[in-house]
C-alpha cells in the first residue's frame, strides 16, 4: 500500500500523478483564456465546477486535474481546441509558471479546514487510490502534520492567500455557496466576465443543490472524463454530505482544541483565514 503514494518536492501525491508529469509541469504552456479551478482537496471543487460549467453558452471543457495522469496529460491538453478550465489542487508554488506570467484567471476555492479534514476523512475511507485509514482519530493527525496528499492544507492556503492582491484570482468560500449561492455566482460571472441573466443564475443554482448534483452524478453513471478531483474519478464518492458543520460530529473537545491552537499559531499572519474556522 505505500506505492499508493509518492512524495513530489516534499508533499504526498497518488501515483495517478505520476513522477514525470510532475517534473515537466514547468513547461506547460498555457493559454491566457485558460481558467483555472484551484483547491485543496474536499473543499467544493465539483460543485464549484458544475457551477461554471453552465455559465458558458460557448464551448468550453472542464479537463482532469492538470496534474493527474503520466506524461501524456501535457499533449493531451495541448491538442484541445475549445476553451479549457483546468482543475488543480497544486499550491501555488508548484503552480506551472507559464499561468502566473500570462496572468490567467485562477478561481481559489475553500473550507473550513475542520469540514475539510471530516470531508477528507471519508474520501480516504471510500477511495481504493488513497491508502488505509483505521480511525478518525489517526486521520486527524496525519491531516494536522500535513501528512496527506496534497500536503498541509495550512501550507496550501498560505501559498494562495499570499496572492489574495492579485486581480487574476478569485478566492471564493464554500460556506459563502452554502449560505447564498446566487450571490457568490454573480461574483464569479463578474470575474470571467460573463453575461448571464438574474432568471438564468436562480436557474443554474437550483440544478447546481447538493441533491441535484448526487442524483445527476447517479443517473450518469460516473463518466471517468467527468472527474475534476485528482485523486478519483469516481463521483460517486464526491457527494457525501454536503453540510457545514460536520466537523462537530467527528471532532471530540480536546481536538478542537488542538486544532485551533495548531490553527492559531500557523495562521496568525493569515488575514484571510482569521475567523474563518470560528464562524461555522
Ligand atoms: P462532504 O464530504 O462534507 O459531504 P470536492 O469536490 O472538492 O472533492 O469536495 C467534496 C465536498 O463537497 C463533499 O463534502 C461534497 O459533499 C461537497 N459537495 C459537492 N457538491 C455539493 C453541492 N452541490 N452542495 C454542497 N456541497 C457539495
Amino acid at each position: 500500500e505505500a506505492e499508493l503514494i509518492h512524495m513530489f518536492k516534499g508533499i504526498p501525491f497518488t501515483t495517478r500523478s505520476s513522477p514525470e508529469l510532475l517534473k515537466s509541469l514547468d513547461a506547460f504552456d498555457a493559454r491566457e483564456d485558460d481558467v483555472l479551478l484551484v483547491s485543496y482537496p474536499k473543499s467544493g471543487t465539483h460543485w464549484l465546477a458544475g457551477v461554471i460549467t453552465k455559465l458558458y453558452d460557448t464551448q468550453v471543457t472542464i479537463t482532469s486535474p492538470i496534474e493527474f495522469g503520466d506524461i501524456s496529460k501535457l499533449e493531451e491538453l495541448n491538442n484541445l481546441s475549445s476553451k479549457r478550465i483546468i482543475p488543480t489542487h497544486l499550491d501555488y508554488n508548484m503552480l506551472p509558471p507559464n499561468f502566473k506570467n500570462k496572468k490567467c484567471k485562477m478561481i481559489y476555492i475553500s473550507r473550513n479546514p475542520k469540514d475539510t479534514a471530516v470531508s477528507m476523512y471519508h474520501y480516504y475511507r471510500d477511495n481504493p487510490n488513497l491508502p488505509t485509514i483505521d480511525t478518525w482519530t489517526a486521520f486527524f493527525d496525519l491531516f494536522l502534520k500535513g501528512n496527506v496528499v496534497c500536503g498541509s492544507w495550512f501550507d496550501h492556503f498560505l501559498s494562495w492567500e499570499e496572492h489574495e492582491d492579485d486581480k487574476n484570482i478569485l478566492f471564493l468560500f464554500y460556506e459563502d455557496m452554502k449560505k447564498d449561492l446566487p450571490t457568490v455566482v454573480k461574483k464569479i460571472t463578474l470575474f470571467l466576465s460573463l453575461n448571464v441573466s438574474e432568471k438564468d443564475i436562480q436557474e443554474i443554482c437550483q440544478k447546481s443543490s447538493f441533491s441535484e448534483m448526487k442524483s445527476d452524478t447517479e443517473k450518469e453513471n460516473s463518466d471517468p472524463s467527468h472527474t475534476v478531483c485528482a485523486l478519483t474519478s469516481n463521483r460517486n464518492l464526491i457527494f457525501r454530505k454536503g453540510a457545514v458543520g460536520d466537523w462537530k460530529n467527528h471532532f471530540t473537545p480536546k481536538q478542537n482544541r488542538r486544532f485551533e491552537e495548531i490553527f492559531n499559531e500557523k495562521m496568525k499572519l493569515s488575514k484571510m483565514a482569521q475567523g474563518f474556522i470560528y464562524e461555522f
